[in-house]
């Protein structure tokens, strides 16, 4: 296992040099892995693993999307395409990849199926580690890891066809065969990542609900509202508070910051904004980290993980979140943004009159630019 040195920590990580393809294919030439679920991560992960020479079945249950989708993708009903009791029949390593609430629904079927020297693999450590609250205890003698790929399924499989690869953790959570660590790191090859590092299951989902409770999708909606209403309270138009507050981050910024880091980004661009970005930060940092504290120290204390399973299993989950969605949806933030994004050269040719057909947005774009009826 390569040893690399993060910021100064030295970590294990395995790359696709010390472990390439065809070592993942020679471990997993005898298994059957069965790809459980074929919603986001189901598709990419089973579709990678094929296309890389992996004996890989789907097992979906019937009359869903997800099943016509499989079909669609080339799983054959009858071949390599079963429904979900089936193929855990078949399966010699479960990928248990359905949502994180139907996996507790599911669990008794699963265990069923967990005959001695299988193994059960996940891309979370929800169901594990949370074990009180979901009731998934595998039984001793199956090898038990997991691999999360970190980002979404579309990404590893967008990433895969370029040639590319998504970074992912592995963990192992139980060893009963003594082939567990060489089974999790094919699957990890196998499935597209470009890299894997080490982590246990309880470290990777309270790093996982942190960070999308946090920076990546909580607390930057969060800040993204709080300035663009400071922008409006002071005056300033929709697309103005908007383009300061959200465009230029992801259209111009970030992807700088992916390439060369945050330093990088700071040194290029104009001395104004580089002396108040460095002057303001810390100043951001030591307003939100309580906030981050609260967020860990509850994700940790189970709380979240109780509120996701309390709510993900109402029968009117799908409703209640369709309302919550529509609330974001139609704030003034992202009506502009709808707007903004239309406005985008790129998108003009394509769907030029979208934004003149939506009359609300056609207001705020007549707030904005004047005349509606010149775009396009
Ligand atoms: N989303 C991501 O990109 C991502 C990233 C990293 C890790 N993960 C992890 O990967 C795992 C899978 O996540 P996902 O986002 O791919 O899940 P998802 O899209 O929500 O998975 C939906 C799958 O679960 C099935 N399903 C839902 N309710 C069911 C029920 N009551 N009975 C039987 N099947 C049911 C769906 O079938 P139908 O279509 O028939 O409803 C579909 O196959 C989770 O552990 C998640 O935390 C996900």
């Amino acid at each position: 296992m390569a040893q690399l040195n993060f910021g100064g920590v030295t970590e294990n990580v395995v790359t696709r040099e010390e472990f390439p393809l065809s070592k993942a294919q020679q471990v997993l030439k005898n298994e059957t892995v069965a790809v459980i679920g074929y919603g986001v991560q189901g598709p990419g992960q089973a579709l990678n693993q094929k296309e890389n020479g992996i004996n890989v079945i789907v097992g979906q249950r019937k009359n869903s999307k997800s099943w016509e989708k499989a079909i669609r993708d080339g799983f054959v009903p009858g071949e390599t395409l079963f429904e979900i009791e089936e193929a855990l029949q078949i399966g010699t390593i479960i990928c248990y990849l359905l949502s994180d609430a139907a996996q507790i629904k599911m669990w008794p079927t699963v265990k069923k199926h967990l005959t001695k020297g299988k193994a059960l693999y996940f891309s979370h450590g929800f169901g594990i580690t949370f074990n009180e609250q979901t009731g998934i205890i595998p039984p001793k003698d199956v090898d038990v890891f997991l691999v999360a790929p970190k980002g979404s399924g579309t990404s590893l499989r967008r990433m895969f066809l370029q040639g590319r690869g998504l970074n992912s953790s592995y963990a192992i959570y139980q060893d009963a065969t003594g082939k567990a660590f060489d089974r999790v790191v094919a699957l990890g090859i196998a499935i597209g990542s470009g890299y894997l590092f080490e982590t246990d299951f309880k470290k990777e989902v309270y790093s996982d609900l942190t960070g999308e409770r946090g920076t990546l999708m909580g607390a930057i909606q969060g800040i993204f509202a709080a300035q663009y209403e400071v922008l409006r309270a002071k005056g300033h138009t929709p697309s103005e508070a908007f383009n300061e507050t959200v465009e230029e981050l992801t259209q111009s910024l970030m992807p700088l910051v992916a390439e060369n880091g945050m330093d990088w980004m700071y040194a290029n661009c104009s001395t104004t904004a580089q002396r108040g970005a460095l002057d303001w930060w810390k100043k951001f940092r030591d307003v939100t980290k309580p906030v981050f504290t609260e967020l860990y120290e509850s994700v940790a204390a189970g709380k979240e993980s109780q509120r996701s399973i309390d709510s993900n299993s109402q029968a009117d989950y799908r409703e209640k979140l369709e309302e919550e969605l529509k609330a974001l949806r139609e704030s003034e933030l992202w009506q502009a943004g709808k707007t903004v994004r239309s406005l985008r050269p790129e998108n003009q040719k394509a769907d030029d009159t979208a934004a003149q057909k939506d009359s609300k947005t056609a207001e705020l774009l007549k707030k904005m630019v004047g005349n509606p009826e010149s775009v396009g």
